[in-house]
């Protein structure tokens, strides 16, 4: 049976411990939320991220990417996002506005990608191709297309996403409810 939470405190604290459940957990609804962004010429773009740690107390999510995948110039550039996050499982649907910042070197980047290149995933950040670059007519992976070149230093890099507001959202049978909150406020909205 669902817990049906009553006061903002419950509700701001339970979101936060879902999140960080997330960020530990492959399986949580919450683990691979979609970030949206602005390209260059102002359009929207979005794609899935997996969510790698949430920090309640400093009101940041965090992210790994690529340095340089096209997400990360246009995050550059325009730093406001939004995250999308939907559990089927707590029928709850988190709209969370952030800013972000791209961290491509230094000691934090180093630290977290020495766990990294030990996985699977970091053959995605040694590749030599570019997140996005085209690949020749008759190639469906970078593998294929890249054996001859050269592996480069790795491309990984640390996102952060600082929550400026979240929009909660709850489906339930008992009336859905919607709030927006950021650190400090929150208010009921109509569902
Ligand atoms: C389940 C799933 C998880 C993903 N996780 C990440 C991730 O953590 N970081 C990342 O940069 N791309 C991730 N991707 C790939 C992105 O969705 C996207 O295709 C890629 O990063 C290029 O995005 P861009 O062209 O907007 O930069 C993931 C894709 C899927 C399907």
């Amino acid at each position: 049976m669902k817990i049906h939470l009553q006061t903002p405190q419950e509700i701001r604290l339970k979101i936060w411990k879902e999140l960080s459940r997330a960020s530990l957990d492959r399986h949580h609804d919450w683990r691979t939320p979609v970030l949206a962004s602005v390209d260059a010429d102002g359009l929207p773009d979005a794609r899935t991220v997996v969510l790698r740690q949430a920090d309640a107390l400093a009101g940041q999510l965090t992210f790994y990417t690529d340095s340089r995948s096209p997400k990360v110039a246009q995050l550059q550039t325009q730093a406001s996002a939004m995250l999308v996050f939907w559990s089927a499982r707590l029928s709850w649907q988190l709209r969370v506005r952030v800013v972000c910042t791209v961290i491509t070197a230094g000691p934090e980047v180093e630290a977290l990608w020495q766990g990294v290149k030990q996985s699977a995933a970091a053959g995605d950040y040694l590749s030599p191709l570019a997140p996005g670059a085209v690949l020749p007519p008759d190639r469906g992976t970078a593998d294929a297309a890249d054996a001859s070149v050269p592996a480069p230093t790795h491309s990984f890099a640390v996102l952060h996403a600082q929550v400026l507001q979240m929009d909660w959202l709850e489906l339930s049978r008992e009336g859905h409810r919607r709030a927006q909150l950021d650190a400090t406020t929150w208010a009921w909205l109509t569902p």
